[in-house]
């Protein structure tokens, strides 16, 4: 029966270690060295806690007798200073050359990105040639294999970047520019998490981070890339005007439709996202209305207002709409 529930605990518990939010399954460079080092640091924890651990069951079991003071002295100087020593030292010299490559900046001519932390949401912009971005918010798509430095920033108070199963985490200091230099190695999507606690929904402040052959990156960023396509839907229409009747351009842009807010996330191609409300929820229909209809339940002291005033079908008209913005 005992053997049944340590069995269960640690298939819970392990489970964690293989997800696309963990260190422990490492798919970008620096996750990588950063796992290695989990691995060196956890198997000399263990080595040293196997030994004292040893040292106290001995002590319990010897009998008791005279010191021998000679080699008590070599004991104590052997486990308590030579030991020590050789494992800090063994620590410090695998750790310290991590370092540099760590927080180096990326090649020459590689992708950047601007990812800027706001109360509870990420708002990312690539940069054109022409000093002009693509703003969209909450995703992060990359080509798998080339270096990508995150620039990053904050909009009102520290946030810090971090997508475990690619690197290391960076905090997002308002008034200063920070970055981090990804490289990932496997496609597929990954989660992000704010890793600093930033007021009320810290924890629902997530992201999706998608590693894409390079191909079909391009083609994605030429899609983002576009503005809205007007859908002629009689429901999508009914939507669209309902979204400019209520005032939801004041804070959010649709690119080809109105693009005066910033301080909410761009919709423009909000339906083509993985997810809603920063990583939390799935991208679906249904959602699009429960964030509408019951929004400080769904995300207790996200900024927006709050919409439940409007008629049930006005809000199903702009959830269709904005489901509809691939
Ligand atoms: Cu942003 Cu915690």
């Amino acid at each position: 029966m005992k053997l049944k529930l340590v069995g269960i605990i640690c298939s819970i518990i392990l489970t964690g270690c293989h997800s696309n939010q963990s260190a422990l399954s490492p798919t970008g460079e620096g996750a990588i060295k950063i796992a290695e080092l989990f691995w060196w640091m956890s198997g000399g924890a263990l080595i040293v806690w196997l030994w004292v651990v040893g040292t106290g069951i001995y002590g319990m079991f010897v009998k008791p007798q005279e010191h021998n003071p000679k080699k008590t002295a070599l004991f104590i100087i052997t486990g308590g200073v030579i030991i020590p020593v050789i494992v800090l030292s063994f620590l410090i010299f695998m750790t310290i050359p991590m370092l540099p490559p760590l927080i180096a900046k990326a090649p020459p001519n590689s992708l950047e990105i601007e990812v800027s932390g706001a109360q509870w949401w990420w708002r990312v912009r690539y940069p054109q040639k022409d000093g002009s971005f693509i703003e969209l918010a909450n995703e992060i798509r990359v080509p798998v294999n080339e270096y990508v430095q995150l620039n990053l920033l904050s909009e009102d108070v520290i946030h810090s970047f971090w997508v475990p199963p690619l690197g290391g985490k960076m905090d997002m200091i308002p008034g200063r520019s920070t970055y981090l230099t990804l490289k990932p190695t496997k496609t597929g999507v990954y989660k992000g998490a704010c890793a600093e606690y930033c007021g009320g929904a810290h924890a629902q402040m997530k992201l999706d981070f998608v590693v894409m052959e390079k191909e079909e990156f391009n083609q994605w960023l030429e899609h983002q890339k576009k503005p809205y396509v007007k859908n002629s839907n009689p429901q999508a229409l009914r939507g669209e005007k309902l979204f400019l009747k209520y005032g939801c351009t004041a804070c959010h842009t649709v690119r080809g439709l109105q693009d005066i807010g910033t301080v909410g996330p761009d919709l423009t191609h909000v339906g083509s996202r993985l997810s809603l409300g920063a990583g939390i929820l799935p991208n679906q229909l249904e959602i699009y209305h429960l964030w509408l209809s019951r929004l400080k339940q769904v995300k207790p002291q996200v900024h927006m207002p709050e919409f439940d005033m409007v008629d049930a079908n006005d809000l199903k008209a702009i959830s269709f709409w904005l489901e509809g913005l691939k």
